[in-house]
């Protein structure tokens, strides 16, 4: 299920009864559809190098599938580089580096990792050239620009600019050329991601402050990131990113800076977001209907502890109803929110806070809720808030259906826990 193809009513996710996934599984329930990840990523085919963002959804048999798939990853953590380790993806360096590690700063078991691992950084900011080089002189980099502008699907998105933490100061890059060449260290690349659901407007713009940059650096280039930041279609209507068209534009300056350069230049790209947004969707039960004065409200067993979006961005998600044992043509305008013990707790909200309504099928308790295009930056967001498990997560590849993360149990909730002996 896509979003551009997202009814308000559905039987089935995957090609797969929603009832009996519901049944076997419980809810909430992350189902993921291996087919549609398989898709995003042939879009990419002419990038030399497509870089998972692993932070929009770091399962392990969803790196295992983009491993598989010839997609490379980057890490943000030491979790995120213990994870790709985990599924098989090859330390070391070399024309192109399985493993990224991508970040404003090392904390120490990172830097630990990194070194331990010969992984390649692309560095955020002027210390950790430091603090790399006292560990790995002579090593090759990559540097994050900040350009000074940036674009995001909300402010809080947006990694460009004096607003934003992200990145190295476009006028600095030169003075950390020199502060590397202090450990022997060589910049090799630039990368640029000015923001998550950002538009082709801001793409020529991009364009022309890595070549500003990239001249700056020079010849030692052999690479250049366009980040991540490819929006998708939440809402019916939305245009999807032409990847085609963006590949032209980065691939021109590409061209450009090789000859400028005298250097053949990789190009690479760092979707998150684009590979798995719409690939996964969250099955809930509605578990109260209710009229609060003129709203109705369907309840349901999932709340901003198993998608975030909604309360922290005001994203919109396609939502749809699988009734169970009833039918109803009946559309009404109702707010759909969880469990939780805060009144943040709706998912069909604004950027703000301002509770919004949708028009969904009529629907009674024990009828299934799905929210749509939850695959990035969903389950990877959750958290144990309220003393809630985190969801389970399913895979559905060839019509075979995998748990791919159990739900949580309550002792998974309070392992590490300790109530301090004595009286
Ligand atoms: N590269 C870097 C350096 C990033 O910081 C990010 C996302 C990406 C790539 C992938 O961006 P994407 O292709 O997914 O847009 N939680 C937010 C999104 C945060 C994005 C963080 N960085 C959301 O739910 O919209």
């Amino acid at each position: 299920m896509t979003t551009t193809n997202f009814p308000t009513r559905i039987e089935t996710l995957a090609g797969q009864p929603i009832p009996q996934l519901a049944e076997k599984f419980g809810t909430p329930l992350y189902v993921y559809d291996a087919a549609t990840i398989e898709a995003r990523i042939r879009e990419f085919a002419a990038f030399d190098v497509v870089r998972f963002a692993q932070k929009a959804c770091s399962n392990l048999a969803i790196l295992d599938l983009m491993r598989k798939a010839g997609v490379l990853v980057d890490a943000v953590s030491a979790g995120e580089i213990r994870r790709a380790l985990a599924v098989g993806y090859q330390p070391g360096r070399g024309e192109h580096p399985e493993i990224v590690y991508t970040a404003d700063l090392f904390d120490r078991e990172s830097l630990d990792l990194v070194v331990e691992n010969n992984l390649p950084v692309n560095c955020g900011s002027p210390e950790m050239i430091d603090q790399l080089g006292e560990r790995m002189p002579g090593c090759g980099i990559t540097l994050r620009i900040n350009p000074g502008f940036g674009h995001g699907h909300s402010q809080k998105t947006n990694t460009g600019g004096s607003g934003s933490k992200h990145g190295i100061w476009h006028t600095q890059i030169a003075d950390c050329v020199k502060r590397g060449a202090k450990y022997g260290i060589t910049v090799t690349g630039l990368h640029m991601h000015i923001g998550s659901g950002t538009d082709m407007q801001h793409l020529s713009q991009v364009c022309q402050a890595m070549e500003k940059t990239a001249m700056e650096v020079g010849p030692t280039l052999r690479s250049i990131s366009a980040g991540g930041g490819l929006s998708v279609p939440y809402r019916e209507g939305e245009q999807r990113v032409d990847v085609a068209a963006y590949f032209e534009l980065w691939d021109a300056t590409r061209q450009k800076l090789a000859i400028a350069l005298g250097t053949p230049l990789t190009l690479e790209i760092e979707p998150g977001r684009y590979l798995v947004a719409e690939s996964g969707n969250l099955l809930t039960e509605i578990r109260a209907v209710k009229q609060m004065g003129e709203n109705l409200y369907y309840l349901v067993d999932a709340g901003f502890n198993n998608l975030a979006r909604p309360i922290l961005y005001g994203s919109y998600h396609p939502m749809a109803i699988c009734q169970q044992n009833h039918k109803s043509e009946v559309l009404l305008d109702v707010v759909v929110g969880g469990p939780l013990c805060e009144s943040g707790d709706i998912f069909t909200q604004e950027e703000g806070g301002f509770v919004s309504t949708r028009q969904l099928p009529e629907a009674k308790v024990g009828d299934l809720l799905i929210i749509g295009c939850a695959g990035a930056y969903g389950a990877v967001m959750g958290s144990n808030y309220n003393s809630k498990p985190l969801a389970a997560e399913i895979l559905v590849k060839d019509s075979d259906v995998h748990l791919i993360r159990a739900r949580q149990t309550f002792e998974d909730l309070i392992r590490g826990e300790n109530i301090p002996a004595g009286k």
